[in-house]
């Protein structure tokens, strides 16, 4: 059913038809539910340019945008009639909230339809660490390998390990259920202790995870509070056999301080999804063999951006239909009263 995407705030205007910028591509069952608006979308290859952005959204009642689009006060200054954001992420660390709510705008994010993709992605990235599997690729490829050898490659087990999840939401509650078909004994820490944690999860202080854990996997949100969430001391505090695994977001880990962890072989290895200044990603952790990169891509199935779009914009085509969606982010300000 398509939702009612004209404007209605005034009983004796004409009725407006909604416009509605998206800064990428939208697979046809998201057009679909937008069919009722003017759709304007950015079909360029790389994110959006900030000024093609900045311009885009000028006139547009809804923004239909991505993690690598800053929706910031400036943004949101330039599009007066801008009156909800649809992220495309369930991450939404790039909108400035406090900004949006001010200017009474609805902000929407994307849960639920990515948890699983993003993390069998997660459950990858340990696998693929612990095994040392992109090493062995690379041996392999370059005519490096000269034959079997007891002592080669030699990783971490991963059955039957400790598993320590920082951040036990719902991606995290996936990996965790993940570990118990691999017999893993599974910690976890979050602000919060939940009365009925999945796959028969721990609650332990944080210091104690990082302590006991053989795989440390981190899901939580990027906040003023976990920002640096991983530094020196942390890593400091983790086993020399230890694997890190970071899907959620780069600045949770201090990056400079990882790299020397990897380097010094403080901790075993790493697999990162993601990274401090994407797509900047350091040359000296490029040249480590003990870390495995890929490219923020915990989501990218086909059928889960697709879902993700859909969603999205079907949060945007609610919220402008005056009606709360779905996913409704909480604003930290409320609308400033007069
Ligand atoms: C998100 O949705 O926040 C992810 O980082 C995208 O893969």
């Amino acid at each position: 059913m398509a939702l009612p995407l004209q404007s209605t705030g005034d009983p004796r205007s004409v009725r407006r038809v909604l416009r509605v910028f998206a800064t990428f591509p939208l697979p046809a069952a998201a057009r679909n539910v937008l069919r009722g608006a003017a759709l304007r979308s950015y079909r360029g290859p790389q994110p959006i340019p900030r000024r093609t952005l900045l311009s885009g959204v000028r006139g547009a009642d809804g923004l239909l945008c991505l993690l690598t689009d800053r929706v910031d006060g400036a943004l949101l200054a330039g599009a007066p009639r801008l009156r909800a954001v649809a992220n495309c992420a369930v991450g939404y660390d790039n909108v400035d909230l406090a900004a949006a709510g001010a200017r009474g705008i609805v902000v929407t994010n994307t849960p639920d339809v990515l948890t699983e993709s993003s993390a069998d992605l997660a459950f990858a990235l340990i696998l693929a660490a612990a095994r040392r599997v992109v090493e062995g690729d690379h041996m392999v490829r370059t005519g490096a390998w000269r034959g079997w050898r007891p002592d080669q490659l030699l990783g971490q087990d991963v059955h039957g390990a400790t598993l320590g999840v920082v951040g036990l939401g719902r991606i995290g509650a996936a990996v965790a259920r993940r570990a118990r078909g691999f017999d893993m004994r599974v910690l976890y820490w979050s602000r919060r202790r939940l009365k009925r944690p999945p796959a028969g999860a721990r609650w332990v202080p944080l210091d104690r995870l990082l302590a006991t854990a053989d795989v440390v996997t981190l899901h939580v949100p990027l906040t003023p509070a976990t920002r640096g969430l991983i530094g020196a001391r942390e890593l400091a505090r983790m086993k020399r056999t230890a694997v890190l695994v970071n899907t959620s977001r780069g600045p949770i880990v201090d990056e400079r301080a990882l790299i020397t962890a990897l380097r010094r072989r403080r901790i075993a290895a790493a697999g990162l999804d993601v990274f401090a200044a994407e797509p900047h990603v350091p040359a000296a952790l490029r040249a480590l063999p003990n870390v495995v990169l890929t490219p923020h891509v915990a989501s990218a199935t086909t059928a889960t951006r697709a879902a993700m779009a859909t969603l999205a914009a079907r949060n945007l085509a609610v919220a402008l239909a005056g009606r709360r969606p779905p996913n409704r982010v909480e604003l930290t300000v409320r609308r400033a009263r007069v």
